[in-house]
């Protein structure tokens, strides 16, 4: 049996059955119908948009010998050998293969020769604007004299590198990107047929990710269907596009917001472990971003690629801070390093240095104001920072008002180093082992406990940073290098 993709086994056989190109597709069906044939088409817009499937169905509806209302009846004998390719006198041509220029130069003298099966000679010519200069010059001599049997149909993606020459020959028609809806109801009309279910998370998420090409978003559904085992689901589209998941996208810009350095690693570091490829995660987070940059201007408005609207809300209402110049910034400077990866694939130090600077835009957003941002380096040494009273004879105290308001915060401070209070911030370090017990003290019940035991001790309030301890003298490269990026005082180093 013949293997045909699935994106060829679905070309629309009839203008109706295009979707979207309104314009288009009532414009040529008209001129069909009363016909008012034009001899040369320029069709221009984005890959997977319908140019090459719309040609093919003018083709058979100017030939077609039972042509209802503009329409190719798809049965007759010339629509079915244009269907199956073998019809003498529509002719395909791919300007961008060396054949396709010798066929150029044949062009001439060709389309003296009157149709030989058909009604009209028709000369599909994709990829249009890859012709040499002299190949254009031979088209555009036989533009000027076209013979009345003859429709050329010429296709590109990029139509300003047509020649004006050219396209002042051409009527032209442009065809637009698809919306998201309009290819999720073509896949679930396909899936249907198919009789596959999928789910419609996974729909919506094959069809963002085509970014309006049907063609794309059905080899999307294809690898899908390869190697589905049940229902195609979201997850599963993320698998075979081997995407990174909104969760965890959401997890490193909180991290990056809050400026936690360790946090944006350790995502990373699962990400990798679950084999996703930097360059894919570099790729993900800047469409992250950008969902971001658009929701902070059109909130509900906004056309999302990759981001359910709920979690942006939710950044976005942490940080008021965080403005779409911003976010702007961080979109391309992630874009830049989505690029950078592309050639150095499995780069994961590159990656690292590019979240890390990609966190420097996302600096001082959490409220617009300038909150004190991370420690130095700790060592042993447990002097206060940058001067300031010594809080270290208070400690004990403190410590026994957090225990009598609650015991298990008690418990998670014991084992911290008290380093000193400075700026209006007290600082506790914790050994890399204890993770767990730094972790807690995040949390924000605890934070509050030793937030009002200090102020109530101290007799002002204070805020609190919590550190990891680093033992080694050895720094690894990408801490370096974070160092190098933010300054010293503003990194915090972590195991
Ligand atoms: N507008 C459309 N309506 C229906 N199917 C489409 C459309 N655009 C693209 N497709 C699907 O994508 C495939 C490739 O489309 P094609 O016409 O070759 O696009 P283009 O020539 O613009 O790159 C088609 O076989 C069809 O399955
Ligand atoms: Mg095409
Ligand atoms: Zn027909």
């Amino acid at each position: 049996m013949n293997y045909l993709t699935l994106y060829r086994q679905w070309r629309p056989q009839t203008f109706s059955e295009v979707v979207g190109q309104k314009n288009t597709v009532t414009g040529l069906r008209n001129a069909v119908r009363e016909g008012k044939l034009a001899h040369a088409y320029l069709f221009f817009g984005p890959r997977g948009s319908g140019k090459t499937s719309v040609a093919k169905i003018m083709a058979k509806a100017v030939n077609c010998s039972q042509p209802g209302s503009g329409e190719p009846c798809n049965t007759c004998p010339a629509c079915c050998d244009i269907n199956n390719g073998s019809f003498m006198d529509v002719l395909e041509i791919d300007a961008a293969s060396n054949r396709g220029i010798d066929e150029i130069r044949d062009l001439r003298e060709k389309v003296r020769v009157l149709p030989a099966q058909g009604k009209k000679k028709v000369y599909i010519i994709d990829e249009v604007h890859m012709l040499t200069t002299e190949a254009f010059n031979a088209l555009l001599k036989t533009l000027e004299e076209p013979p009345d049997s003859v429709i050329f149909i010429l296709a590109t993606t990029e139509a300003h590198r047509v020649p004006a020459t050219v396209l002042s020959r051409c009527q032209r028609y442009a065809f637009t990107r698809l919306s998201i809806s309009e290819v999720i109801d073509r896949l679930r009309d396909v899936a249907a047929q198919m009789q596959i279910n999928v789910t419609d998370q996974a729909l919506e998420l094959m069809a963002r990710r085509s970014n309006g090409s049907l063609r794309d978003a059905l080899s999307i559904m294809e690898q899908c269907i390869a190697f589905r085992d049940h229902d195609i689901d979201e997850s599963q589209v993320m698998d075979v596009l081997g995407l990174v998941n909104h969760e965890a996208l959401s997890a490193i810009f909180k991290g990056m917001l809050e400026q936690k350095i360790e946090e944006v690693i350790v995502h990373l570091n699962s990400l990798i472990k679950q084999g996703k490829e930097p360059v894919q995660i570099a790729r993900d987070a800047a469409l992250c971003a950008r969902d971001l940059m658009q929701y902070t201007v059109l909130n509900k408005r906004a056309d999302l690629l990759v981001m359910p609207g709920e979690d942006l809300e939710e950044i976005i209402s942490q940080y008021p801070g965080l403005t779409a110049s911003r976010l702007s910034q961080v979109t391309k400077h992630l874009l830049k390093l989505a690029d950078e990866l592309r050639f150095n694939e499995g780069q994961r130090f590159i990656m690292e240095v590019g979240f890390l600077e990609a966190m420097e835009y996302m600096a001082d957003s959490k409220s617009g104001s300038d909150k004190a941002l991370v420690v130095q380096e700790t060592g042993k040494q447990k002097k206060p920072r940058r001067g300031g009273p010594d809080p270290s004879l208070k400690w004990e105290e403190i410590m026994e008002k957090v225990k009598s308001i609650k015991v298990t915060t008690h418990a998670l401070l014991v084992p911290a180093a008290m380093l000193g209070l400075a700026d209006g911030v007290l600082t506790l370090g914790y050994r890399p082992e204890l993770k767990f017990h730094r972790e807690k003290m995040e949390e924000k019940v605890n934070q509050e406990v030793l937030l009002s035991a200090l102020e109530e001790v101290l007799g002002y309030p204070v805020d609190v940073e919590l550190v990891t301890l680093e033992e080694t003298a050895e720094q690894p490269q990408v801490v370096r290098k974070a160092i190098e990026i933010f300054g010293k005082d503003k990194v915090k180093i972590i195991e």
